[in-house]
């Protein structure tokens, strides 16, 4: 439904010239929950703005529905969106922002009404409908915020951290809540956050951002489980690097030896390396803890008790840190005490080398 292609722009121009996206390409589907997800600074906002019309794209091209919307103003984008600082009319009642864009449209007065009815109701802001916005919190802003957006029902819906503003409880709310909403309007949505938990959680597909580009693109289990370069196998959950070389490489399956000569059967990712040095990535919850002569050896420096899990960090014999983190169960008395001898082992296939 959105197709952007060699999408760049730079920001001002010679010595101060900030070049904020590079050669950015992704294709969004319709009804799609897609999510730009990066640390601050990696671009989000500039490619959600270009989105909107709000940002002139350097170079590239960007269709909705095969129709260029390069040329078109903002207003006349099929697209909503709620911005990071979700700037609300302060001099206008909740239901009159809600109903904005829908004045704007010159719809009916009926139907107005009635649409603001519903989106107080879905927000759950309808006995606060004649405040005055600048007499809400910061949390109930940000819901009208999302029901002004939502209300004239865009195509295309663009959320810049739409939930920042809430407390822990009320995002777990919305977060859900937003999830349904999309699902039930069947508009698609362009969701920025920098919160991977959010992200996995939410999204249909994840667009992994650092410094400009687009390092990977996949669902939550898909970037999760198989992170193809270092810096999305580091933003997103916690993960051991394990340095190797690979002997052998066969379609999607390396051989990798690992420091201690043990040969282990590694993911290997199109573009990955097919010989010499490489680093692999092992999730601590798809390791365990094995008597010496594991995959890799070492000693048990530290084990650390979270409740719902306990951690295990591993000081190999090679030098590095490796972190086992096993689920807990109810009762279960602890088997493994610091400075233990140990080994670290894997399944074949949970290892995935690294692009970097
Ligand atoms: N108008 C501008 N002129 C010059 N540089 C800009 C402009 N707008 C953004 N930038 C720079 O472009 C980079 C990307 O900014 P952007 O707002 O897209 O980041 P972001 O990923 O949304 O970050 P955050 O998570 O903090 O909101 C930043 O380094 C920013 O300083
Ligand atoms: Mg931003």
């Amino acid at each position: 439904m959105i197709e952007i292609a060699g999408l760049s722009k730079t920001f001002g121009s010679g010595a101060s010239a900030f070049t904020a996206l590079k050669d950015i390409n992704v294709t969004i589907q319709e009804n799609e929950f897609f999510t730009l997800l990066g640390p601050s600074g990696c671009g989000k906002t500039t490619l959600l703005r270009s989105i909107a019309g709000f940002v002139d794209p350097s170079t590239g091209t960007l269709t909705i529905n095969g129709e260029d919307i390069l040329s078109k103003p903002p207003f006349a984008r099929p697209v909503n969106t709620v911005f990071q600082n979700y700037a609300l009319f302060p001099h206008m009642t909740v239901a009159e922002n809600i109903g904005f864009g829908l004045e704007m449209q010159d719809r009916p007065k009926a139907e107005i009404k009635s649409v603001v009815g519903d989106m107080l109701e879905l927000v759950q802001m309808t006995q606060m409908a004649d405040r005055m916005t600048s007499q809400i919190s910061g949390g109930q802003q940000q819901r009208v915020a999302l029901a002004r957006a939502l209300a004239p029902k865009p195509e295309v819906l663009l959320l810049d951290e739409p939930l920042s503003a809430l407390d822990f409880k009320l995002r777990k709310e919305m977060q859900i809540e937003l999830k349904r909403l999309q699902a039930e309007t069947g508009i698609t949505f362009v969701f920025v956050t920098h919160d991977q938990e959010e992200a996995l959680t939410m999204s249909d597909r994840i667009a992994v951002m650092n410094a400009g580009r687009i390092l990977q693109i996949g669902g939550p289990k898909d970037i999760y489980d198989h992170p193809a370069e270092r810096f999305v196998a580091d933003f997103i959950g916690d993960t051991n690097f394990v340095d190797g070389e690979v002997k052998k490489v066969a379609g999607e399956t390396a051989q990798v030896q690992l420091q201690s000569g043990k040969v282990i059967k590694a993911r290997n990712v199109a573009g990955g390396a097919t010989s010499g040095p490489v680093t692999v990535a092992v999730r601590p919850e798809h390791a365990d803890l094995s008597a010496p002569g594991g995959l890799i050896d070492g000693t048990l420096k530290n084990i650390i008790y979270f409740g719902t899990d306990t951690h295990y960090h591993v000081q190999t014999d090679d030098g590095s840190t490796f972190v086992i983190r096993r689920q807990n169960q109810p009762d279960a008395v602890e088997a493994h005490e610091v400075g233990e001898k140990v080994g670290v082992t894997f399944n074949a296939g949970v290892a995935q080398i690294l692009r970097d």
